[in-house]
């Protein structure tokens, strides 16, 4: 058995721009060494009312069941299908990429019968389909949509989905992991019923907790449910007994650490300004996007529905992706992700997610990538991305 235990652990400082974790600020990662209080401390309940406070605000919404589920956003979207679901109901799913596949799979253990809308990858949520999807399915109890789909980097425009799942009278998940903090999200004036996301992303702290908020339509439809929610762990009420002010009722031991990073990368972007830090991720992710076609590669995503922090990339033909990143990780340092599900060995990843969308790391990863597809036989002319990306950070007032 290897030894190497003996020494203290020492993580490399890495640049990680891929699709999550992103780099995080050293502010957060200092509120991370306060001491740990217990989870009934009123201390603590100070620092976890003025989360779900910076929450509302950043998920735009007065509404009182909001806060983060002590997980990754794996569990917020569980947390919202065991919640809202119940055996034999209808759910339609749209299905653009991983992530929808994902929660179509989580639909379906919750015992629902499932419908997928599918829709091409790196495309949008196809409301055709959903709406004919709606037609067919009478009494469909929930329709999930994924704002910002992380496997192919395509937005969805959600208003009309929302009107559309609506006027059938059906519930409306929205998975808003990669989107909250970078893309605006609405939820009361939407009238989206759940919406989750997750730490780690354009809310730059470390992987671990799960944002989400539920509408007044979703708790009545909770409340009323015939069946227990099938799970302990995720289940609402118990969890907002602890979270509500006047109950506080232990339902888990709560993630003090987590909190307290949560708490500070929410504080920071109350600082900086949620419209600010959108049109930073939108200048920064221009810059990219003129860098890496000026290199001569492909979008992978219809240029219409692009998201900002996140680009998708088509690997040009030849160059094995897999090394590319190896090497970019081992002499960078810089992390960028490989492709999911039918994006697998494709694509590369290249996200500039919360405190990562900076001018200077579309810079350091253009250039190395230059150097690497070079060496890999692939034609570039030195220089020309990064200018590219420097021009239009000039046309848009850089301000890294
Ligand atoms: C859109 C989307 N939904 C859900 C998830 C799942 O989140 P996690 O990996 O934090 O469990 C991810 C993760 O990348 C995601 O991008």
């Amino acid at each position: 058995m290897s030894e190497s235990y003996r020494d203290e652990f020492e993580a490399p400082n890495r640049l990680l721009l891929g699709a999550g974790p992103c780099t995080v600020h050293p502010r957060v990662l200092r509120a991370m060494t306060q001491p740990v209080v217990g989870h009934l401390d009123p201390v603590f309940f100070q620092v976890m009312d003025e989360v779900c406070e910076m929450l509302r605000r950043v998920f735009h919404t007065g509404n009182h069941v909001t806060m983060p589920i002590s997980a990754t956003g794996t569990g917020a979207m569980e947390t919202a299908c065991v919640n809202v679901l119940e055996r034999g109901d209808t759910a339609i799913v749209c299905r653009n990429g991983y992530f929808g596949v994902r929660l179509a799979d989580i639909a379906q253990r919750c015992g629902a019968n499932t419908v997928m809308v599918d829709s091409p990858w790196g495309r949008p949520a196809d409301l055709n389909a959903l709406e004919d999807a709606l037609k067919a399915n009478p009494g469909t109890r929930m329709v999930g949509l994924v704002h910002a789909e992380t496997s192919t980097g395509a937005l969805t425009p959600l208003l009309d989905a929302i009107d559309l799942a609506h006027r059938h009278g059906a519930l409306v998940v929205v998975d808003a992991v990669t989107s909250l903090g970078s893309h605006e999200v609405r939820v009361d004036d939407w009238d989206i019923d759940v919406c989750y996301s997750a730490s780690q992303k354009c809310l730059g702290a470390p992987p671990g907790l799960a944002p989400i908020s539920f509408g007044e339509r979703a708790m009545a439809a909770i409340d009323s449910r015939s069946s227990k929610v099938e799970s302990f762990y995720f289940n609402l009420q118990g969890v907002a007994e602890y979270w509500n002010q006047t109950q506080r009722v232990y339902h888990h031991t709560s993630p003090i650490t987590m909190t307290y990073a949560m708490r500070e990368s929410l504080r920071m972007m109350m600082e900086e300004g949620i419209e600010e830090r959108h049109d930073r991720h939108a200048r920064v992710a221009a810059g990219l996007r003129a860098g890496l076609t000026a290199m001569g590669l492909e979008l992978a995503t219809d240029p219409q529905y692009q998201l900002n922090p996140l680009t998708v990339v088509n690997a040009p033909p030849g160059v094995d992706e897999a090394m590319v990143r190896q090497r970019l990780l081992n002499e960078w340092n810089i992390e960028v992700s490989g492709g999911l599900g039918e994006f697998r060995g494709q694509v590369w990843r290249i996200g500039m997610m919360g405190e990562g969308a900076r001018e200077r790391n579309v810079l350091a990863v253009l250039a190395a990538l230059e150097v690497i597809l070079a060496d890999a036989g692939y034609e570039v002319a030195y220089g020309a991305s990064v200018a590219a990306a420097q021009r239009s950070f000039a046309r848009h007032g850089s301000q890294d």
